[in-house]
């Protein structure tokens, strides 16, 4: 099942807001409100046109050779893979999500197109998240990282056709850098040698974030109204610039799609009015500077605040003036420019409950240590994706520590706040807060 649902309706509703719930239902119509106010209007007909694109009616016969994900069977004596074997692979030894819509059994965010294998939005976009699949999210789920691995290793065994290079792309399981990728396949079209190529490891914001806010990717240093940009990934996933640009009115859609997305609710315990009250009260006085207000009527605002909170610098740090006057001299930058800005764009909160781990690195993999920085595991493993994993009490994942990667059991698989680019430092302003303080402010974010 996924949490893909029905599109919302956009008009934003008045609501009382500033007086305590008086009961559960009272509780559960505010957050059926909260989630409806909107900067832009998106056309129904676009958004599920977005939305079937979204889910893999691609165009053009770009993507990776069949062949050497099918040559991957060598690597253990499984011999050449038939294509249902790849797909199987990918979901049991990748993580790719389980699509149960496609016949052939090929996972989210991946498409046979004649002999060659297309990876879509989704492939990065998209998580399972207590047991669920979420679109929009992040990318947890996918080890990038084994994937690349191990095609490196049939690259040596000499012959084979490898099909997509993920070389300093992953750092640790959902986070990459995916503006790296980008600039240095870019480079290799317009050549620009002062560009920088390292932007540490992102993963994304939420999709469903961007209808309440103006700047988009992590720094802010775009807009929300470009489209472009979004697809620049596809050079890194074999498409060329005129395939991408032949995708302008899907993306168009997409963007549609992602105006119109619905936010996912928390369903995994039942909330408690009054401590709801004291930590909406209390995000009022302490996070909405920054994080915006999202009840209270006609007060409910987002001020796209981008400010330095002492977290991991890299990925803002590198985007210099050159990295943005390069896109804005671009078709990328041409619909919406860029600009560079000294810090991240303090996020949209809505649905966070559903993007563990936290940061734009994903450094953190609860609330609670976003909460508390002293919690804050430094070497550190998810434990999986089932709702088991999930914890619902610290709200985000559960995890196991380690003093090494090595002593766990998949070094791919491990999380090291040590390396540069991964640093899980900064944003301490709840440390201040008492234990009771805590827990009544994830009491609120989980109903965002
Ligand atoms: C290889 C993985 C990957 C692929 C493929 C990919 N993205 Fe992304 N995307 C990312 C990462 C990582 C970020 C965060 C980058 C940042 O802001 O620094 C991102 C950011 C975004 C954002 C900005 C969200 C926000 O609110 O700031 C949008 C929108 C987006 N991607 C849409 C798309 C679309 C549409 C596609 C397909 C055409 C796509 N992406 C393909 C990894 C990917
Ligand atoms: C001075 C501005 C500021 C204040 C005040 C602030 N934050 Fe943040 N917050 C940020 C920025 C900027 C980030 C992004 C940091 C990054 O990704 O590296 C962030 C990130 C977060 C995240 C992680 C979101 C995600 O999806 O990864 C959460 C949760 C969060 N803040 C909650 C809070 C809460 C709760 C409070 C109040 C106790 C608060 N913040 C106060 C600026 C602020």
């Amino acid at each position: 099942m996924t949490r893909w649902m029905a599109a919302p309706l956009l008009t934003a509703l008045g609501c009382a807001g500033g007086t305590e719930p008086t009961s559960a239902d009272d509780l559960q119509a505010r957050m059926d409100d909260i989630g409806l106010l909107s900067h832009f209007e998106a056309d129904a007909d676009s958004a599920a046109a977005g939305e079937a694109w979204l889910w893999g009616e691609t165009t053009g016969t770009w993507g990776f050779p069949m062949a050497g994900f099918q040559a991957l069977g060598l690597l253990d004596g499984a011999g050449v893979l038939s294509v249902v074997d790849v797909y199987d692979r990918l979901k049991d030894q990748y993580g790719f999500l389980r699509n149960p819509a496609d016949p052939l059994g090929a996972p989210v965010g991946v498409r046979p197109v004649d002999s060659r294998l297309q990876f879509t939005c989704l492939s990065c976009h998209a998580d399972r998240v207590a047991g669920e699949v979420v679109i929009g999210g992040s990318s947890g789920s996918v080890d990038w990282e084994a994937l690349g691995t191990d095609l490196a290793v049939l690259a040596n065994i000499g012959n084979i056709e490898v099909p997509l290079a993920l070389e300093g792309f992953t750092g640790a399981p959902g986070t990459h850098d995916a503006w790296g990728l980008g600039y240095q396949l870019a480079k290799q079209q317009v050549p620009a040698p002062d560009i920088n190529e390292d932007f540490g490891y992102q993963q994304s914001p939420a999709w469903w974030s961007r209808r309440f806010k103006h700047r988009l990717y992590l720094d802010g240093s775009g807009s929300t109204a470009s489209k472009r940009t979004m697809a620049a990934m596809y050079l890194g996933y074999g498409a060329s610039l005129e395939q991408i640009q032949a995708m302008e009115p899907d993306l168009d859609d997409a963007w549609a799609a992602m105006i119109r997305m619905p936010i996912p609710q928390w369903t995994l315990s039942t909330l408690d009015p009054e401590l709801w009250a004291q930590g909406e009260a209390l995000f009022a006085s302490t996070c909405a500077q920054c994080h915006g207000h999202y009840s209270g009527g006609a007060d409910r605002t987002f001020p796209d605040r981008v400010v330095d909170v002492g977290t991991d610098p890299i990925r803002h740090e590198q985007m210099r003036a050159e990295e943005v006057d390069f896109i804005n001299a671009s078709w990328f930058g041409e619909d919406a420019p860029f600009e560079p800005t000294e810090g991240y764009l303090a996020p949209v909160l809505h649905g966070v409950w559903a993007t563990a781990p936290y940061f734009h690195n994903g450094s953190v993999p609860t609330l609670w240590a976003v909460l508390d920085s002293s919690t804050r595991p430094e070497v550190w493993a998810r434990t999986g994706h089932r709702e088991a994993d999930y914890d619902v009490e610290h709200v985000g994942l559960r995890y196991d520590t380690y003093d090494e990667p090595g002593d766990a059991p998949d070094a791919t698989r491990v999380y090291d706040t040590r390396v540069p680019g991964l640093s899980a430092a900064g944003h301490t302003v709840g440390d201040a807060l008492s234990d009771g303080e805590r827990t009544a402010l994830i009491e609120y974010l989980k109903s965002l």
